[in-house]
């Protein structure tokens, strides 16, 4: 008796006999780099909580746009910061605003990009959360409709995809009515449909100031235990008009984008949140680890667990990477 005729080590004995059976493919079309724009002009400020990441103005986004679209990435996600914050949030929908007119400035620039904008009050309003405040609560159906004047802003500014992150119920439907009434029947939405109540998220507040002033958002965001209820979620979302629908954040929750990735139809985009781009860069700058293996190694995990898109501050380093080592 020879021995045994499989050696799984076959298939691993050189670069390319690991690249021609390698199962899982990772391109630089999956990704999506977001981006936060501020009021002001001339700026590029680091951002104190995430490494490598800037506070834009309008006018200095377009530039970084570009190197953006330069690295083949289709598309940015836009976080807007206000002048002022006030208690509805009411520069969210403000055609003047910081978001509205990067959008415009990067349109301009780069029109082959698509531009993805974040839909939700927590940065503009006073208490920081997503939602209005009404008798100490926050009011689910008024948010709703500010979301949509928001959403409808942002389509009106030139935004090809809106993303509302706000987790209040029934938001999709009412974005999704506002825009075909104002004959915007081609913005699509990508919803941030189950969006958990994450310690992830810590590094992103400080680059939002989004903060909630008081509580926690554990009335509106789902609680990580529940595995059933995000599917539930993706599926009202759906059913009310969503194009993409989201998992968020990624790498505590691979198995909910398995789960989405095999029940639904949809395309399915994992957010690799703040917490989890900081985490590795921590663990890299302390000598830990190592920076850009890593980085290939967890966003396979998330396209490998269902991801259809991914979106990542990584996006402009994997993209370099992923070139190199095609
Ligand atoms: C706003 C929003 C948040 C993130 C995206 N949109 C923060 C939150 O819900 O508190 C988090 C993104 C990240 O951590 O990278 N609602």
């Amino acid at each position: 008796m020879a021995f045994p005729k499989i050696r799984m080590r076959r298939l691993r004995t050189s670069p390319a006999m690991r690249r021609l059976v390698r199962q899982t493919a990772l391109t630089v079309d999956d990704l999506v780099y977001p981006l936060f724009v501020r009021p002001g002009r001339n700026l590029k400020d680091p951002i104190e909580s995430m490494t490598g990441c800037f506070h834009f103005s309008p006018d200095t986004v377009a530039a970084e746009a570009e190197e953006v679209a330069a690295l083949k990435i289709p598309a940015v996600l836009l976080f807007g910061l206000p002048e002022k914050k006030d208690e509805n949030g009411s520069e969210a929908w403000s055609e003047k605003a910081a978001l509205q007119r990067a959008v415009k400035e990067i349109k301009k620039a780069v029109p082959q990009l698509l531009i993805i904008t974040d839909v939700c009050l927590c940065a503009y309003t006073l208490s920081g959360h997503c939602g209005l405040i009404k008798n100490g609560k926050i009011d689910n159906d008024s948010t709703c409709r500010l979301l949509a004047k928001t959403a409808l802003s942002h389509a009106q500014a030139g935004a090809d995809i809106v993303a509302p992150s706000d987790m209040m119920d029934g938001r999709v439907q009412y974005i999704r009515e506002c825009l075909e009434q104002n004959a915007f029947h081609e913005t699509a939405i990508m919803s941030y449909s189950a969006k958990y109540a994450s310690a992830f998220y810590g590094p992103f507040r400080g680059a939002a100031d989004s903060t909630p002033a008081f509580g926690d958002r554990k009335t509106y965001q789902m609680n990580p235990a529940n595995a059933d209820q995000a599917l539930a979620e993706i599926a009202l979302d759906i059913e009310q008009g969503a194009d993409i629908v989201m998992v968020k954040p990624a790498l505590c929750f691979l198995d909910i984008i398995h789960r989405a990735k095999t029940r639904f139809d949809s395309p399915i985009a994992a957010y690799n949140v703040s917490g989890e781009y900081m985490m590795l860069n921590s663990a890299a700058d302390a000598g830990l680890l190592q920076k850009e293996p890593a980085i290939l190694e967890m966003l396979y995990s998330i396209k490998r667990a269902g991801a259809d898109i991914i979106i990542t501050y990584f996006a402009k380093q994997a993209a370099k990477l992923l070139r190199s080592s095609q």
